[in-house]
């Protein structure tokens, strides 16, 4: 499973980076505008910290328009996946962005009828939001496992399933287990996956039996 970061904050990104474990990042205008900066700029920081994809979303409504964003983000930088949202102005910019070699990030996905859509538009991804359909009472999860059985049933579609709004270490084993090929990670939750108390106990114990032997590795 990949792991990308959902966050347009660069200390955060430069700090998790270093973990060697991410593999892209996605970014929402809403993720822009809490770091309060330029989204150009901060896109092209994020592209050249990054080796794997970044998604940089489109803000316009209308087909032209949003090809002409996504064509502009795109420029940014070899790893640019532009990202549309799940409308049909936005698959029809999936597919003429697909169509040129643009990877295309297809988001605000809440069923397993929208991801067929996005999959025949040529999207690269598909964001399903499971964190936002838990939170009004439907299990987000299901449409990961719906989507995953849809996709592997034609071998042909080439589309990732990008599990979004991740909210806690669960989701991102549950979308495991199902094979999801990406989950986008808030960097809380990316932190909390390493969390053990039975690590942290076992640590301590072995570092001071260690201590009581009076050596030292490196001499
Ligand atoms: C995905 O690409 C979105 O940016 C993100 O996962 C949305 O998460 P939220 O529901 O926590 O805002």
């Amino acid at each position: 499973m990949k792991f990308f970061i959902d966050s347009a904050d660069l200390k955060e990104l430069r700090d998790l980076a270093a973990t060697g474990l991410v593999d892209g990042v996605t970014t929402n205008p809403s993720l822009i505008a809490k770091s309060g900066r330029d989204m150009l700029e901060v896109v092209a920081e994020i592209c050249a910290l990054v080796k794997g994809p970044v998604s940089a979303e489109v803000t316009a409504t209308d087909h032209a328009t949003m090809l002409a964003e996504g064509r502009k983000l795109a420029a940014i930088a070899p790893n640019v996946a532009v990202k549309v949202p799940l409308t049909p102005d936005g698959l029809r910019t999936c597919r003429a962005l697909a169509d040129q070699g643009t990877p295309v990030n297809v988001t605000l996905c809440f069923s397993p009828a929208q991801a067929i859509l996005a999959a025949k538009a040529g999207a690269a991804y598909i964001s399903p939001f499971v964190g936002r359909l838990d939170d009004i009472g439907t299990d987000g999860m299901q449409l990961i496992a719906d989507i995953c059985q849809i996709y592997r049933a034609y071998p042909a579609i080439r589309t990732e399933v990008l599990v979004a709004s991740v909210r806690h270490p669960v989701h991102v084993v549950a979308a495991a287990k199902l094979g999801a090929h990406v989950a986008t990670l808030p960097p809380n939750v990316l932190r909390q996956m390493y969390q053990h108390p039975l690590t942290d106990k076992g640590l301590a114990a072995f570092l001071a039996d260690w201590q009581k032997t009076g050596q030292s590795i490196l001499g």
